[in-house]
């Protein structure tokens, strides 16, 4: 592993910034690839590298007949999913990554970096990925370098994000960009044969430096670890530069609801994992709301900025769905299953004997055999998973048929709301509109969600989620709290806040709510409140609607009954819930808004009455 190295650039002419050229020299004679190619964001070279993967075993062509222009990887069994005790946020002053977040001195970090990076490509090519986060040119998008070692991470980033030669023009001789290094850390010796997934099973390390807003990411060739303009820069770096820049970097899905009169009201919502995120910004209303329709801007991430008007606009920064293919059905979200019929790369679903693809979830019956995400012969008497719960598709999102036409605008869309939703069992009633802004953000700040199996192995503990940006904001949450209100308070026109929960269930444990399309009622409400035409009654917690209040026509059988219990208030739920709010409070006490505290403590006084 010690042959001397001499790397050759050839920086394209195209290339004019000076920072980006030193940056890859510095990555290069560093990582000590055997190859360095720049890549340009061209069809040609996503099927060259799709071609090369399929030849070396990363990838398997789909039938395409079945599912054209389509393929499947399967992933080392150890490198599955986001990894949130191996991500650090390394600030100068671990108060300034706050408790929520897991903090290492920045100069040990770049030492272990420089450790593990050392030679860390050899035997591969180090690719060099140009992008764009949101429209290019567009005053609220960024754009980020990502130097790689693995073409998986590229051809997915040619879905995810926007990559073009035209970023260098961009860029010019001296644009910003941040710098996002991501290596598999599996070098391989003159000779060595790879292997189907490589990444490096001891060691993995996900590293930001808000400071430099620099992204270095080793070991993981897999999701949100990897693709590093996802979560990594649109959220934690993003949040820093948000929090500095005076706009916002949220976990929100972007939707527009046009009612029978043309008009139309855009709406973010921000949900944990395992909330139906993806289903909710993909709606089908029921046939009982002819005329209303549902359109999607976003399904992960939105970028947050005030206009000239005093409203916030919303961008959605990727171009691509990176969705968990699990649960995904005709039935549950029939907009993405037509969005999966060509143009995909799965990831960890099982594969069907004449060349597609399944998971649990997309049909009734399972197909009598499979080979699982394991590579191995799977019957439904297998008794085990065939799909990983967290198997994937990466797919453009212009192949969403209910895509918004104005999902690239580069002014972005106006919001009128944000939504938050957790999965609660219980406490928490089907929706709930905040009295005012402070009153919002105490809402989104206290959101929790019951854990999933699929995520924890345990089920139905609750774990407090501000804003579903738990594993998401790069700095201190107590200070992100600061910053939603000041910027929310600064917006002439700000959006009302609403909280959702589709989850509550009955005695017997099951589904009180229908969910799914029927999610539209809720949604309907909520965008005849913001427009002043809907009725509420008032509680402690905020308004919520009568069961008048809410469109039933189609929904035959749904009780009073049933909707009191998806909608009850209990003192003795919320007596406990209060209680869980002042742990997390405790917790990030040093920098706690004091606005929260108080309306922790009026909650308190008014729900005893
Ligand atoms: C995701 C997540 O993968 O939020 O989008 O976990
Ligand atoms: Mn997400």
């Amino acid at each position: 592993m010690n042959q001397p190295y001499t790397p050759r650039i050839d920086v394209p002419t195209q290339v004019r910034n000076r920072r980006a050229v030193e940056w890859v020299a510095e990555i290069a004679a560093l990582a000590k690839p055997d190859r360095i190619v720049w890549c340009d964001g061209s069809k040609a070279e996503y099927d060259r590298l799709c071609d090369e993967m399929v030849k070396s075993g990363t990838l398997r062509r789909l039938s395409p007949a079945k599912r054209p222009n389509s393929y499947l990887a399967w992933s080392d069994p150890t490198d599955v999913a986001r990894m949130e005790d191996r991500t650090f946020i390394c600030s100068e002053r671990p108060e300034d990554a706050g408790p929520t977040n897991n903090w290492v001195a920045p100069k040990e970090m770049r030492a272990k970096l420089a450790d593990l990076f050392d030679g860390c490509m050899r035997g591969r090519t180090m690719y060099i990925v140009p992008f764009s986060m949101g429209p290019l040119g567009s005053h609220i998008a960024h754009i980020g370098i990502e130097v790689s070692d693995s073409p998986y991470v590229v051809v997915n980033m040619h879905i995810m994000t926007r990559v073009s030669t035209k970023i260098w023009d961009l860029l010019g001789h001296d644009g910003a960009f941040v710098p996002c290094v991501h290596s598999v850390g599996a070098p391989l010796a003159p000779g060595q044969t790879d292997v189907q997934w490589p990444c490096n099973k001891e060691h993995k390390y996900i590293v930001h430096f808000p400071e430099t807003r620099e992204i270095w990411s080793f070991g993981s060739g897999y999701g949100g670890n990897a693709l590093l303009g996802k979560k990594c820069l649109a959220l934690r770096i993003a949040s820093v530069m948000g929090r500095d820049q005076g706009w916002l970097a949220e976990h929100m899905l972007i939707l527009g609801v046009t009612d029978p009169s043309g008009a139309k009201t855009y709406v973010t919502g921000a949900f944990p994992s395992a909330c139906g995120k993806t289903n909710f910004a993909m709606l089908v209303p029921p046939p009982a709301f002819k005329g209303w329709k549902v359109t999607t801007i976003g399904e992960d991430i939105a970028w947050i900025k005030p206009g000239k008007d005093g409203r916030l606009y919303a961008i959605n920064p990727e171009s691509g769905l990176f969705g968990v293919a699990p649960g995904t059905s005709e039935r549950t979200n029939p907009n993405c299953m037509a969005a999966l019929r060509e143009n995909v790369i799965f990831t960890n679903v099982a594969l069907t004997p004449d060349g597609d693809v399944w998971w649990e979830g997309l049909s009734k019956e399972p197909p009598r055999e499979l080979i699982d995400w394991r590579g191995e012969h799977w019957t439904p008497e297998s008794g085990r998973l065939a799909a990983h719960p967290n198997a994937r598709f990466t797919v453009p999102a212009a192949q969403l048929p209910s895509i918004d036409p104005d999902w690239e605008n580069p002014d972005g869309v106006p919001i009128s709301a944000f939504l938050f939703g957790g999965r609660r069992s219980n406490t928490v009633p089907l929706v709930l509109q905040a009295f005012n802004w402070t009153d919002g953000v105490y809402m989104a700040a206290t959101m929790g969600s019951e854990t999933t199996a699929a995520a924890t192995g345990k089920v139905g503990v609750v774990r407090r989620d501000p804003f579903a940006m738990i594993p998401f904001v790069g700095y201190n949450m107590a200070d992100y709290f600061d910053h939603w209100l000041k910027l929310g308070w600064s917006a002439s026109q700000r959006p009302q806040i609403f909280q959702v929960n589709w989850f509550r269930t009955n005695a017997e444990g099951r589904l009180v709510w229908p969910g799914y399309g029927e999610n539209m009622r809720v949604l309907k409400w909520i965008v005849d409140r913001v427009r002043g035409c809907a009725k509420g009654i008032e509680t402690p917690l905020g308004w919520v609607p009568d069961f008048e209040d809410l469109e039933w026509s189609g929904l035959g059988g749904f009780s009073r009954e049933q909707y009191r219990s998806a909608t009850a208030i209990r003192r003795d739920e919320w007596e406990s819930e209060l209680a869980s709010h002042d742990e997390l409070f405790r917790k990030l006490k040093d920098r706690l808004p004091r606005q929260l505290q108080l309306r922790r403590e009026m909650l308190h006084l008014d729900l005893k009455g």
